[in-house]
């Protein structure tokens, strides 16, 4: 009989008491919304923007409805504007150009590479192109963010980073998000932190970050935030920016607040299983492991590997031999988009350019989950089950 795995790839782990605690007094008050404070009380969205704007090393923190609407948020907030182009990875999932075209901005895709990370040669000959970058670190990989932060400096280009996979990654040290004039973050149930929905930014610019409190539905009330700038700066920019409402509420941040204290253990566990996984992977003749650059302080929630130049029907053999052992894999190269996976000629409100070495690298990405409610040993359970799988259609290919 062979090896099956019975867990669930969506099965997140319960919300920790604490903040099931919270986000019950939060209830009990009746005061849910962000501004409806008791005098002199904070709220739990302004103690969490405080405590995410220290934990990130930030001047200003922002919370808001959801990572998509922090992508969006921080496009207006630098100035894009309907017509405008704007840099991003070819690589990455719908919420990213799905920002862009909502604000009528069009996307201009940049080639992924096999580290599945931005093509940093393609994104120095398309600088030109546009003045802002949002940069997807797409499924927790970052690019040699040192040599991007260069190119993009030099030409003048403004990187946002969409770390909607990152939070908690360092590259050199250095938090993701923190690189760029504006992080974002999404804490949507898949991600690091979990509120069903929702979404944090971070910036250490003033005005930018005065005009995301604007927009995302502050009334005059910018005065209750503690991780924003001073009345001042809002004088500058209160008049001419729109409220395009996205907070987020008391209930979210209570329960995130205790969550975001446990991110760093978080990150071990699943870097411990990540582990696990990645060593059950080696040396599969026609799998290619993505090698993690040593700059690079990763976090483990999901696994990619590569069946890089194999025909269609092989990865469908892979994917459903593996599905009737229990193991599910996602493929970027499915020819019609399903669940998370679309690709940028999914995406076709926007210009689809010709990118050939994204289609041969799109076609090769195979995506799984790796939920904390695994332990290790269901980590070496799916490796076996990979590896037998790959090997056994591999060798009949
Ligand atoms: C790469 C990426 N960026 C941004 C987002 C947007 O986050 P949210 O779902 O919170 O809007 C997601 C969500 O799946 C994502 O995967």
């Amino acid at each position: 009989m062979s090896e099956r795995f019975t867990g669930n790839f969506t099965q997140q782990e319960p919300i920790p008491e604490e903040a099931i605690e919270a986000a019950v007094a939060v209830m009990r008050s009746g005061r849910l919304h962000r501004y409806n404070v008791a005098e002199g009380e904070l709220g739990e969205a302004a103690l969490l923007e405080q405590e995410f704007a220290a934990q990130m090393g930030a001047k200003y923190a922002l919370a808001v409805a959801s990572g998509g609407y922090a992508l969006a948020t921080a496009l207006r907030a630098v100035g894009v504007k309907p017509g405008d182009k704007v840099l991003t990875n070819a690589f990455t999932l719908a919420p990213v150009p799905g920002a862009i075209a909502s604000i009528g901005a069009e996307p201009v895709y940049v080639e992924v590479n096999e580290a599945l990370t931005i093509d940093l040669d393609d994104l120095e000959a398309k600088l030109a192109q546009a003045k802002v970058l949002m940069l997807s670190h797409m499924r927790g990989h970052l690019c040699d963010m040192d040599r991007l932060m260069c190119l993009c400096d030099a030409a003048g280009v403004v990187v946002i980073e969409d770390c909607a996979h990152t939070m908690g990654a360092r590259w050199n040290g250095v938090l993701s998000g923190r690189q760029g004039a504006i992080g974002c973050y999404s804490c949507q149930t898949y991600k690091h932190v979990n509120s069903g929905e929702g979404g944090l930014i971070v910036t250490d610019d003033e005005e930018l970050a005065a005009r995301m409190v604007m927009l995302s539905g502050s009334y005059m009330l910018f005065e209750r935030h503690l991780a924003a700038p001073s009345p001042e700066v809002f004088e500058r920019v209160k008049y001419e920016t729109p409220n395009v409402s996205g907070r987020m509420d008391n209930l979210r941040a209570a329960v995130l607040r205790p969550q975001l204290r446990q991110l760093d253990q978080q990150v071990e566990r699943w870097n411990a299983r990540y582990r696990v996984i990645e060593e059950g992977l080696r040396d599969v003749p026609g799998l290619t492991v993505v090698e993690r650059p040593e700059a690079e302080l990763y976090v483990g929630s999901s696994i990619q590997f590569l069946l890089l130049d194999w025909s269609e029907e092989a990865v469908q053999d892979v994917l459903s031999r593996c599905g009737a052992r229990g193991v599910e894999l996602k493929w970027f190269g499915v020819p019609e988009p399903t669940a998370f996976t679309s690709r940028y000629d999914s995406w076709r409100y926007a210009d689809v350019p010709s990118l050939p070495q994204s289609d041969r690298i799109l076609r090769g990405i195979i995506d799984m989950r790796v939920p904390l409610t695994f332990d290790l040993e269901d980590c070496a359970v799916i490796a076996r089950i990979l590896r037998a799988e790959v090997s056994a259609v591999y060798q009949t290919g």
